[in-house]
């Protein structure tokens, strides 16, 4: 240890002070001590010039080793105190290093104390390394969190400007056509079989093409969404499911709420497309409940398939991104999701979010 150590000894003996740094300095320690005696100046010492070590007597005579101890939590907790003493029962140790104390030296075993202060400096150093890592790992996983709400939010906002571009620019150009089709057919022959003939399936192609463009337009953000609101879009996006999949697909929704902000609503939509998405590809359902509603000041959405079961595993599994990008989008409005199943029975997914994530639109009133 190169630095000077600074230790602030509690100590009413200036003679078993001596002892002590005599019995430091043998021990090849550099160091600073300040003696105290008294509770007034122990305070001082500690508010006024945080030392690296404490070290205490346990009888004093104007007040007690445990109040010591105590005080030093409170006013630097982060700061090894030793107990340097006369005497001290077993029960006495034991109860000092329940409550905090880093250790207990004899002051007949001296020789003691020099191994004693290294190893609780050493402990110290060590913990606030543990510590400091420990925060670096909790502001990068902030940073993540972060990040990975930056980039929803990123691809939300790209859908809904594409979705927008294509549905009024192509459809717009596209209607344009087929009023113009439209029109060259009025003026075409009546003879011109063949001509005419062409243009009618130039016509229907142009249908077919804006039914297309609609279809884009809308998988890339359902428009009722923004419009009616998440209950319309969670029921519209169920009977989706079930013209495509054959799988039957019941919801229930109790909130009719169209206030609640853009976020919170994408949130849930993009949730149980996410479940329905499972549900074709893993759980080989026959039927599907969703239920949409109120709980404890938490808006729920309760997804139940009659399926195979998701397992244990499979919920905890760290390749699951899917279920992972599930939680994290809850977590991100301070939501929580649990994927309970069934062996052979089904799977449960509930998602629920606090109502105070989903403040209204600014100047619109609930
Ligand atoms: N409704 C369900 N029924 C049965 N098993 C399910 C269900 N949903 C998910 N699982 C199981 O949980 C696993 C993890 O799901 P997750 O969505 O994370 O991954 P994935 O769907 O396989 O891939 P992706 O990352 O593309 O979503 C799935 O592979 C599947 O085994
Ligand atoms: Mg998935």
């Amino acid at each position: 240890m190169n630095e000077l150590l600074r230790i602030l000894m509690l100590e009413d003996n200036p003679a078993h002070a001596e002892l002590a740094k005599h019995a430091l300095t043998a021990s090849g320690l550099k160091f600073d001590a300040q003696r105290v005696e008294t509770r007034r100046d122990f305070e001082q010492e500690l508010a006024a010039h945080t030392p690296d070590l404490v070290l205490s007597d346990y009888s004093l005579p104007a007040f007690d080793g445990i109040d010591a101890l105590r005080i030093a939590q409170c006013l630097a907790p982060d700061i090894p105190f030793i107990f340097l003493t006369g005497t001290l029962g077993e029960d006495v140790a034991i109860e000092t290093l329940k409550i905090g104390a880093t250790d207990y030296v004899l002051k007949k075993h001296l020789a003691r104390l020099g191994p004693s202060v290294r190893r609780a400096l050493r402990e110290t150093a060590e913990r606030r390394e543990r510590c400091a890592a420990e925060k670096k790992l909790q502001q990068s996983n902030e940073q993540l969190r972060a990040l990975s709400a930056y980039l929803q939010h990123v691809r939300e906002e790209e859908r809904i400007r594409i979705s927008r571009q294509v549905h009024d620019e192509l459809g717009q150009a596209l209607t344009g056509l087929k009023l113009d089709v439209a029109s060259l057919i009025s003026r075409l022959p009546k003879h011109s079989r063949g001509l005419r003939g062409r243009a009618h399936a130039l016509s229907d192609c142009i249908d077919a093409t804006i039914q297309t463009v609609r279809r884009i337009s809308t998988e890339l953000r359902p428009g009722i969404l923004d419009n009616l609101g998440l209950a319309a879009a969670i029921e519209w996006q169920a009977q989706e499911f079930q013209q495509k999949t054959g799988i039957v697909c019941a919801t229930t929704t109790t909130v009719a709420d169209t206030l609640w902000n853009q976020r919170f609503t994408t949130t849930f939509f993009r949730i149980f497309q996410e479940i329905l998405t499972n549900i074709i590809r893993h759980a080989s359902a026959s039927r599907v409940e969703v239920f949409l509603g109120v709980e404890n000041e938490r808006l729920v959405l309760r997804v139940t398939d009659n399926g195979r079961g998701i397992s244990e595993a499979e919920v905890a599994g760290d390749k699951s991104i899917g279920l992972i990008g599930i939680r994290e989008r809850a977590a991100l409005l301070l939501g929580e999701v649990v994927f309970a199943g069934r062996p052979g029975l089904g799977t449960t997914v509930t998602v629920g979010i606090p109502l105070a994530s989903a403040e209204p639109l600014p100047g619109r009133t609930p």
